[in-house]
């Protein structure tokens, strides 16, 4: 918590794994619509598809007072063809963007997946203002295409840069990195309201008095 401004939240970590819980999936089903359907209006009403019913979806949850609270990324992964998968729909919330590196980790956690699972080729629609982050995460350009309207290159990633991960339904706790974590406003939870309803210290010393 920020000692000046309480109103003004440091997430200290996220948990990024497999989604299992109801609001786990119910979260990134919304993150997903506030991402592709409002902010880049790439679908009108919704971005649901035949892919959901197979794929493994992946979470970043924000955390509050050490307890998973938000669902604040997410991408999802399916097995095409035996030993191809493929990811989509990574959307991390503009709030968290730059934040904790969450895109970078659901791609990590997406392919070692994967690659636990026996994949032997991962591949991704990109959208062109994200290809650089993909290069530098070790994928590579294969061709160029328009999806939905919307100009994507198709990259695959060096899987040797992505050690197979068996646990995904654990996933991992991921820290704030000090000096990088944006300030992100909340509206606090009635708790942070208690200590205004108590006397001041100076009165409590007096009447112990
Ligand atoms: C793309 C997206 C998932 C990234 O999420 P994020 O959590 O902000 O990403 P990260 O913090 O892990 O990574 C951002 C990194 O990429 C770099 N980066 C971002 N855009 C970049 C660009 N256009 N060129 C070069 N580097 C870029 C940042 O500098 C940062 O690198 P650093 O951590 O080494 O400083 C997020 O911006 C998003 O949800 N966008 C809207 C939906 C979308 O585009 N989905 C992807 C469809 S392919």
């Amino acid at each position: 918590m920020n000692a000046f401004d309480p109103a003004v939240f440091h997430c200290p970590g996220f948990f990024i794994k497999a989604a299992g819980a109801p609001f786990e999936r119910a979260g990134a089903a919304a993150l997903r619509r506030r991402v592709f359907v409002e902010e880049q209006k790439i679908f009108e009403h919704h971005d649901r598809d035949a892919i959901d019913d197979v794929a493994t979806c992946l979470v970043a949850l924000s955390t509050y007072a050490h307890e998973a609270d938000e669902v604040v990324g997410t991408v999802r992964i399916h097995e095409a063809e035996p030993g191809l998968w493929w990811g989509s729909r990574l959307a991390v919330d503009s709030r968290f963007r730059n934040v904790g590196r969450l895109g970078q980790q659901l791609i990590r956690l997406a392919v070692s997946t994967a690659n636990g699972r026996g994949c032997d080729r991962f591949l991704a629609h990109v959208q062109m203002q994200n290809v650089p982050l993909f290069e530098k995460l070790a994928w590579a350009v294969e061709d160029e295409v328009v999806i939905h309207g919307v100009p994507h290159a198709l990259m695959c990633a060096d899987l040797a840069s992505y050690p197979p991960f068996a646990d995904p339904e654990s996933g991992w706790l991921s820290l704030t990195r000090t000096g990088r974590g944006r300030a992100i406003p909340v509206s606090l939870p009635a708790c942070h309201e208690v200590p205004a309803l108590l006397p001041p210290l100076e009165q409590i010393h007096r009447g112990a008095a």
